[in-house]
């Protein structure tokens, strides 16, 4: 019973349906395939290794009694003892070598035609900005997407902690280091939604801290961030008052309306999300009223304040004015 427990909670941990698929060695990317390339030849590699010399022992352990000849033992020892691990273990370094440049197509003349994705990591939670060339830049938060069959220049930085970009089917990981921007390139080249996780220890809510990745046809995500680039269209409603009343937009954006707060997330179009509070809960206004009233709970060391003195009704009703954000 207890072990059948274990094995449960285990499995609500590692799987994340939610926010999509996660794993490396499943890859719908360029840059990930050379890893998930790189992880099976170390594998293989390190296997035949591995089982050769101990085979090679156990031969010798058997015969011991029987090798009188101490220039054939010795011959032994030296080529394939010695010569065949060292030869081995270089190849497989010249490969994960000759790999790495693969890696970091990172061309600063090349990237200028490109769509650039800028992602800040903050406790806890992403700001990701869209520059497109000859565009302005498209603020939004804890999503990420991006076309199938362009490269995708990603600026990494952090404004507290460090923090770490990954997103396993497609590329990454890199870290995101206060005070200096990393770079790193991605190339989808299947469509899909994967999750993204913070992947360095960065606080108290470190294992809260992911997105969703979405790959896209391009025509499709084009459409998105044409989208997702115009201010939101609120109908006035007692949420949207409430909003207001209740300082809100001293910490987050909403364009179109007076909300310009840069603290937390950019909510313009919050509600078109699939997750909410950096893929801590599903995107639905029950989910938002709970964030609302206690992210304290939710999301232990989030900045944002507990809200739960306020009575039921208005916090539903702000939660409906935040889902309506499409
Ligand atoms: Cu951010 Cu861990």
């Amino acid at each position: 019973q207890s072990g059948r427990r274990l094995c449960v909670a285990f499995l609500t941990v590692t799987s994340v349906p939610a926010l999509g698929q996660a794993s490396a060695l499943d890859p719908a990317g360029a840059e990930a395939s050379s890893i998930a390339t790189l992880f099976w030849a170390m594998v293989v590699g390190g296997a035949l290794l591995w089982l050769f010399v101990v085979s090679l022992m156990l031969y010798g352990i058997r015969r011991r009694r029987r090798v009188h000849d101490e220039w054939t033992a010795g011959r032994l020892i030296f080529w394939a003892g010695a010569v065949f691990p060292v030869v081995t273990l270089f190849l497989l370094l010249g490969y994960a070598l000759w790999l790495m440049p693969q890696l970091r197509p990172w061309a600063p003349a090349q990237a200028a035609a490109t769509l650039r994705i800028e992602v800040e990591g903050r406790q806890f939670w992403w700001r990701a900005v869209y520059h497109r060339p000859g565009d302005q830049p498209v603020v939004t938060a804890n999503e990420i997407r991006l076309p199938v069959g362009e490269r995708v220049e990603f600026t990494l930085t952090s404004s507290d902690v460090i923090h770490s970009f990954w997103i396993p089917p497609l590329g990454g990981k890199m870290d995101m280091i206060p005070g200096r921007t990393n770079r790193l390139s991605i190339l989808a080249t299947k469509p899909g939604t994967f999750r993204g996780p913070c992947a360095e220890f960065c606080g108290a809510s470190h294992a809260l801290m992911a997105f969703s990745a979405i790959s896209m046809e391009p025509e499709a995500f084009r459409s998105w961030l044409a989208a997702e680039a115009g201010p939101a269209r609120p109908q006035p409603s007692d949420g949207a008052r409430l909003f207001v009343e209740n300082g809100c937009g001293a910490c987050h954006t909403i364009r179109g309306t007076a909300a310009s707060g840069e603290v937390g997330p950019d909510l313009t179009h919050v509600g078109s999300r699939l997750m909410i509070g950096a893929g801590t809960l599903p995107n639905t206004e029950e989910a938002i009223a709970r964030f609302i009233a206690e992210p304290d709970v939710v999301k232990p060391g989030s900045t944002m304040p507990p809200f739960r003195m306020l009575p039921e009704t208005e916090i539903r009703a702000m939660a409906a004015y935040l889902k309506a954000l499409q």
